[in-house]
């Protein structure tokens, strides 16, 4: 090739190269791979401008991919380049502490729509127990996201209620704050992993609800006034109304009431403050089934618990499983059956012979010897003894098994014909009494 022809062909490359138009992307938000999948939309062949670019409007946040004069595109909320198809930037959501609706929201609107550098990740993570989200050119998470800091690397994926297990509560005050049934509950301000959520008020229109993290909360945590009701069961467990209404099942027998309960269950006479999470009861009580209100429990049945084989619980009619009236005490006496005295918890109860709708189980000691029955099962000298409140003899109790005690120490053989009632008390024929 001569000079002459080389110098040729270089020029015909050179105006070549210039009469080649840049190609760029060319779009809008309006349509949504240009955000998601840049790759799909459609290209332009520029019309004398020299610069690809994409660019968000702030306030709206849309986002616009196409040509551009070299000088058109500010820095900031603008990135360009001059290579065909260069302008893949990428979007991400972007807020700062300072906008509090980075931590309370998902920040999915378009306005935290934000353009970052073709290579970047997208970042959400806590600081100073807020939320930030951003774009990022290194991933400053470490080699593993964590619960308080993520990188990802597609479009706008740093949406999302962050962390994602954290507590979301109810946070209103007055009025509009008694009935929260069909409000959504929402992110607290700061992150605490251990949050709780906090109902308080004195009346249906000054209810307050919130975070015990909230700097101004009226129920912070070691707050001890007892119109604080905290909880952190569950998302929105501030739920409660000032008072309201309940419904039970309500009924006492041994039969139809042991039964589960498949009507409708009645409403109490009362309402129930938030303060009282317990709404109905159910209980099983010397052979009878027990149901009704929690609030109009009487108090000579006891704090309702497992030894007092009750059980409360906290929905309309949740009180309505069958129950087991079944009466068992423990049986057995401790010169035939060592483990009577001191190990009767394990021993397992049995059914009574004769059993009464009022029965009672005892245990008691005579002349060093312990035994332990059914109330109705002993004969009238034994029953009376332990029906007795000043005999130390025998004690008697009224739920199932309960009478597992270890009996009190000093009493002595005080009636020559105990033994023979006892014959009488254990008279028929159980394994566990039969002399060895
Ligand atoms: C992309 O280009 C194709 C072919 O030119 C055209 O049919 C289509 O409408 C364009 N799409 C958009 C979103 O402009
Ligand atoms: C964008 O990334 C390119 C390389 O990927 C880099 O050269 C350029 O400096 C970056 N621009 C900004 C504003 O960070
Ligand atoms: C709620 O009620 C209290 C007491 O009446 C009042 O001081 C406060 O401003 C009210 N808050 C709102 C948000 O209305
Ligand atoms: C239970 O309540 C529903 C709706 O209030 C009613 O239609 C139904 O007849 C009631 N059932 C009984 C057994 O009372
Ligand atoms: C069971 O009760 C019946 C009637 O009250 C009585 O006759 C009987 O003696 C009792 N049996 C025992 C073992 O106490």
């Amino acid at each position: 090739m001569t000079a002459n022809k080389f110098y040729v062909l270089v020029i015909v490359l050179i105006a070549l190269n210039i009469c080649q138009a840049l190609d760029c992307y060319d779009c809008d938000s309006s349509d949504e791979n240009c955000i998601k999948s840049v790759a799909s939309v459609n290209k332009t062949a520029c019309t004398g401008e020299d610069i690809c670019y994409t660019k968000t409007d702030t306030g709206t946040g849309k986002v616009t991919r196409g040509c551009g004069a070299k000088d058109s595109c500010p820095s900031g909320n603008c990135f360009s380049c001059s290579e065909d198809s260069c302008n893949t930037h990428i979007i991400c959501k972007k807020c700062d502490a300072t906008d509090a609706s980075c931590s309370q929201t998902n920040a999915d609107d378009a306005k935290y729509n934000q353009v970052c550098n073709v290579s970047n990740s997208c970042i959400k993570q806590v600081k100073d127990k807020q939320v930030v989200r951003g774009c990022v050119a290194d991933n400053p998470c470490g080699s593993a996201n964590t619960d308080t800091c993520n990188v990802c690397k597609d479009a706008n994926c740093n949406v999302g209620i962050f962390p994602e297990k954290r507590r979301l509560c109810h946070q209103c005050e007055n009025s509009s704050c008694n009935d929260v049934s069909s409000a959504s509950p929402t992110p607290c301000l700061l992150y605490d992993a251990a949050e709780k959520c906090y109902t308080k008020g004195d009346s249906a229109d000054t209810m307050v609800r919130g975070c015990q993290s909230d700097t101004a909360a009226k129920c912070s945590a070691g707050n001890t006034d007892d119109k604080c009701l905290t909880c952190d069961s569950a998302d929105g467990c501030n739920n409660l109304k000032f008072e309201r209404t309940v419904s039970c099942f309500q009924c006492s027998d041994a039969t139809d009431c042991a039964e589960a309960q498949d009507s409708n269950a009645t409403e109490c006479s009362k309402p129930v403050s938030y303060l009282q999470a317990n709404e109905c009861y159910s209980q099983v009580k010397n052979g009878l089934a027990l149901r009704g209100c929690f609030i109009e429990r009487d108090e000579q049945l006891g704090t309702c618990s497992e030894e007092t084989s009750c059980t409360s619980c906290a929905s309309a009619g949740c009180n309505k499983a069958a129950l087991d009236v079944t009466f068992t005490c423990v049986r057995c006496r401790s010169d035939n059956f060592g483990g009577c005295r001191n190990n009767a918890a394990n021993i397992g109860g049995e059914k009574c012979s004769n059993s009464t709708a009022e029965e009672k189980c005892f245990w008691g000691q005579w002349d060093g010897i312990v035994l332990r029955g059914c109330l109705s099962d002993a004969d009238y000298l034994t029953t009376y003894q332990c029906n007795n409140p000043k005999d130390n003899r025998c004690h008697t109790c009224t739920t199932s098994n309960c009478n597992t005690k270890a009996p009190s120490g000093a009493s002595t053989l005080q009636s020559l014909g105990v033994g023979l009632n006892l014959l009488l008390v254990f008279g028929f024929l159980s394994a566990r009494w039969r002399v060895l």
